[in-house]
């Protein structure tokens, strides 16, 4: 299914006033205190901060929350909860929320193809999460991915949440980027094709809230109009920013006011020269362009094939990571090395480490978990991220996130 056909779908669905998703009816409990890692640098001030009215018990309880208020295959459990390995029973060419079926399929396969050499000789007891980005202390090397459109993704505007409220965009991130924030991490602020500047200021009054430990992306539309965005970015206080190089697919068809443009190595100079904070292009997937944005003075790339979600047919983003890494490496260059695609736990996040990144992005399970219970879901998701890749850590003998051997990777002999 095409996805206009698949947006037009979604937007009838919607206008149908279809299901709205009950009231998970979760009473007010406590939950258990923030991640047990630590919090944010200390140059934070203090935030006036207010979660949900009603908080999840669990991960579980969020992740069917989820599920109630998306209501289509993106909620899909054939791989395990909130897990989709793009060959449920939707049966269409989207699964995971937009994924093309042979790209978001070759994703999830490509960890699955990994493996561990497993070490318990050593005495690696409290590896150590913590890193620096960009100037940022981060408590652990993951950050949410870019996520957003309630209408257009998750058919979820309107809705009523788990907790008896509607459903709205600015809600949805700011359970990203406060989740994040309690989780000693950082969380993005999205940027859709059809929204105009006001939309997009709105939202950044979120990252703003956040002083400094939130992050904002932009869509690749014409020069000014980015340059525009940066300038708001700026004014919220994002640390860096990334632009989404991978949505030019729909340059061919760009409306006014809704320009999208592939961006040749002047371009990102350009942009890189017109911003003031470290500039990130995402959407990867090969040495030459990675070797193409060191050319361009970019601060740092993500290796992305955007979830699976832009084109039909892409390697597996981890399957060309390593030699991304090399040909940077081997450049001389320093820049910052980011991946998305595919993780879905904490022994997936050390994978990609191992291959070379630093930090990796992860879309589609704080998606759900913001969506199913806000901040407090989004915090949860983290933290059990965090507590697997600790004990992957452990029994792979890996003292540092911030050198992780890529022998701890298993080779047939
Ligand atoms: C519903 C949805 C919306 C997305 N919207 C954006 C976006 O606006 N900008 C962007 O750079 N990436 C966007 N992405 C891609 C993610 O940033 C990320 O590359 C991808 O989700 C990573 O794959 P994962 O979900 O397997 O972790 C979106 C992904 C999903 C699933």
């Amino acid at each position: 299914m095409s996805d206009e056909k698949l947006n037009t779908e979604r937007r009838d669905f919607l206008s149908k006033g279809a299901v709205l998703a009950a009231s998970a009816g979760v009473a007010a409990v406590s939950v258990a205190p923030s991640v047990a890692v630590a919090k944010p640098a200390s140059n934070v001030g203090p935030i006036e901060v207010k979660g949900y009215v009603k908080d999840p018990k669990n991960l579980k309880e969020v992740l069917t929350n989820a599920k109630k208020i998306m209501d289509t295959c993106a909620a899909c459990d054939i791989a395990g909860p909130g897990r989709c390995n793009g060959k449920g029973p939707c049966g269409e060419s989207t699964p995971g929320m937009g994924g093309k079926r042979r790209s978001f399929i070759n994703n999830v396969e490509a960890f699955e193809k990994l493996h561990f050499n497993m070490s318990t000789v050593h005495n690696v007891k409290k590896p150590n999460t913590e890193l620096e980005l960009f100037g940022v202390k981060l408590s652990m090397p993951i950050l949410t991915g870019v996520t957003g459109g309630l209408t257009y993704n998750m058919g979820a505007k309107g809705k009523l949440a788990y907790d008896g409220t509607e459903m709205t965009e600015s809600k949805f991130v700011r359970g990203i980027v406060e989740g994040a924030y309690n989780a000693g991490t950082l969380g993005w602020a999205a940027d859709g094709i059809g929204d105009p500047i006001e939309t997009y200021r709105e939202r950044l009054t979120v990252v703003k809230k956040f002083k400094g430990r939130a992050l904002a992306q932009i869509k690749p539309r014409t020069q000014k109009e980015i340059f525009e965005r940066i300038d708001a970015v700026q004014a919220a206080g994002a640390p860096f920013f990334a632009i989404d190089i991978d949505s030019a697919g729909r340059a061919a068809r760009a409306l006014p006011g809704k320009t999208v443009e592939p961006k040749d190595v002047k371009k990102l100079r350009e942009i890189v020269k017109y911003a003031k904070i470290p500039f990130v292009a995402k959407g990867i997937m090969t040495p030459t362009e990675a070797l193409m944005c060191v050319e361009a003075g970019c601060a740092g790339i993500v290796v992305s094939d955007h979830g699976g979600r832009v084109m039909s047919s892409t390697p597996a983003s981890l399957d060309v990571l390593p030699g991304i890494v090399k040909a940077v490496r081997d450049s001389g260059s320093d820049m910052v090395i980011l991946f998305d695609s595919g993780v879905r736990d904490g022994g997936d996040v050390l994978k990609a480490l191992a291959l070379g990144a630093q930090a990796v992005l992860v879309g589609r399970p704080f998606l759900r978990a913001s969506l199913g219970g806000g901040a407090k879901g989004v915090e949860m998701m983290f933290k059990k991220m965090h507590t697997q890749l600790v004990s992957t850590m452990v029994l792979a003998g890996v003292a540092d996130v911030k050198k992780v051997p890529a022998d701890i990777i298993y080779k047939e002999a």
